[in-house]
């Protein structure tokens, strides 16, 4: 979603728990992590910049170009983000923000061969992966908003429609499905060319919904349809090491309903991922299903621009994206959460926060939200697996989550909603050495000290009022 609409706007304000204000109490307690209680493996953190706003990004003057590459997948010193959405292009030019498509012609009918057009930049979004690729960034999820229109019963690729040959759809031109999963294993097979491995590829964006931009509807039925072609097609191209994602709608109650439809159509087993958006509902609990489940595009639509971090729960404030990390990451059971995009220009987009940093002109501008996904994102890395974590007390204002990072760390990352800080412990690890780092009004991932007891109890964890204090933990084993 990319052009506010009052709609979605008024429905993308969710609700944050509140906690109570009067409450400043000091209290220490005590987290007891246990690694026998295992959850879903995590894929990462991410965003995208689809819609040519990787030029943001590659039009900066150096030295703020490569200090903004630096902010977004640098695991000392920024957000240490590991999975790039890339926006796979349908329109017919690269007028206004458009993402051009490279097959611009129809080639007449759906077995002719089609005169395939790459012009090696895709938006600015081939640099911006081969910038992420440096940083050891290895997830790049390839997502289509639209077909091409002439493969769509509207002719277009925006306004809606729908694929030619689905449940439903037919037209007079024949049946496209073949044609689009042909289309799409070509884009994995460009961005290979400029040494990038696609590791996942959608062929929807927000299917419940018609906009004036690249868009094409289609039901859980509808998808499923076109599932059991793309799957044998990416394995007739030996890619089926690409992980088919589906179905990016505008919320997670009608994702659930897409799922259910996918599940019954019988693709579930063709599915890597099952991804969702949270602009219409939020995540308010799992997919039915048992793939992972990415939340893959969020944003704060009705705000004002915002760099705050905590104004009574805004929607643009970042300590509402840590809790809503924080929901996704429990009550929604993902494995990976994206915002939308990275960033935006001050002359086009200033007065919104669909973006995590502003640019402008010569320089930028780093959100509060931003941070909310450096603690997370920089200490919970691909492959690790959330485990359990308890205490805090009863009536407790932390709301906590523990992963096994792959490397044998233990990452605790700390929401307190109070209004006081808290100092507390983390058991259950066995630490030898243990770093922290908090974000609050006044500090952006800034290193605290903790102690690591000889009994393996890291104390001294520091959490700000309406802060976020991440801690990851070495262990002997
Ligand atoms: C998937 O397989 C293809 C073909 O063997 C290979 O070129 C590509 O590197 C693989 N992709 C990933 C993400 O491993
Ligand atoms: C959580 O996700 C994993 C896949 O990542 C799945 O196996 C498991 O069934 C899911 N749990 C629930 C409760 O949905």
């Amino acid at each position: 979603m990319h052009i506010s609409n009052p709609l979605t706007a008024a429905l993308a304000a969710l609700p944050l728990t509140s906690a109570n204000p009067l409450d400043t109490r000091q209290s220490s307690p005590t987290l007891t992590v246990n690694l026998a209680q295992k959850y879903q493996e995590i894929d990462g953190f991410g965003f995208s910049e689809a819609f040519q706003r990787a030029y943001n990004i590659y039009n900066l003057p150096e030295p703020k170009r490569s200090q903004l590459v630096d902010l977004l997948f640098s695991v000392t010193t920024g957000a240490g983000f590991t999975i790039v959405r890339n926006g796979i292009g349908s329109s017919q030019s690269s007028q206004s923000d458009w993402m051009n498509t490279f097959l611009p012609a129809s080639p007449g009918s759906p077995t002719a061969e089609p005169a395939y057009v790459w012009d090696g930049k895709d938006s600015g979004q081939v640099w911006v992966s081969q910038q992420a690729l440096r940083y050891g960034v290895k997830t790049f999820y390839g997502d289509a908003w639209s077909a091409p229109g002439f493969m769509k019963t509207n002719g277009k690729d925006t306004n809606g429609g729908q694929l030619c040959g689905v449940s439903g759809a037919s037209c007079s031109s024949g049946d496209w499905k073949q044609a689009y999963a042909n289309y799409l294993v070509k884009y994995i097979q460009f961005y290979q060319q400029s040494g990038i491995d696609v590791t996942h590829i959608g062929f929807l964006n927000e299917p419940d919904m018609s906009t004036s931009y690249a868009s094409m509807q289609s039901t859980g039925q509808q998808s499923a349809d076109f599932i059991k072609v793309l799957y044998p097609t990416l394995q007739k191209a030996g890619l089926s090491n690409v992980s088919i994602a589906c179905c990016e709608a505008t919320g997670w109650q009608a994702q659930s309903t897409m799922t259910a439809a996918l599940k019954a159509a019988g693709v579930e087993n063709m599915l890597g991922v099952v991804t969702a958006h949270t602009y219409t509902s939020g995540i308010s609990g799992t997919q039915p299903t048992t793939r992972k489940v990415w939340e893959t595009e969020c944003s704060d639509l009705s705000g004002g621009w915002s760099t705050a971090w905590y104004t009574n729960g805004a929607a643009g404030d970042g300590f509402t994206w840590a809790n809503n990390i924080y929901t996704g990451l429990t009550t929604g059971n993902v494995s990976a959460y994206l915002w939308w995009v990275a960033t935006q220009d001050k002359a086009t987009n200033n007065n919104n926060n669909e973006k995590l940093i502003l640019v402008d002109g010569n320089t930028y501008t780093v959100s509060k939200r931003f941070w909310a996904f450096a603690q997370y994102s920089r200490t919970i890395r691909p492959k690790a697996v959330r485990v359990g974590v308890s205490g805090g007390g009863g009536g407790s204002n932390l709301r906590s989550t523990a992963f096994l990072n792959a490397d044998g760390s233990i990452a605790v990352n700390v929401i307190n909603s109070g209004a006081g800080a808290v100092t507390l412990s983390v058991v259950g690890t066995g630490a030898t050495a243990a770093r922290g780092w908090k974000t609050d009004g006044s500090n952006d991932m800034t290193e605290i000290a903790v102690v690591v007891g000889t009994d393996g109890t890291v104390s001294g964890v520091s959490v700000p009022g309406r802060g976020l204090t991440s801690v990851v933990i070495s262990t002997a084993s």
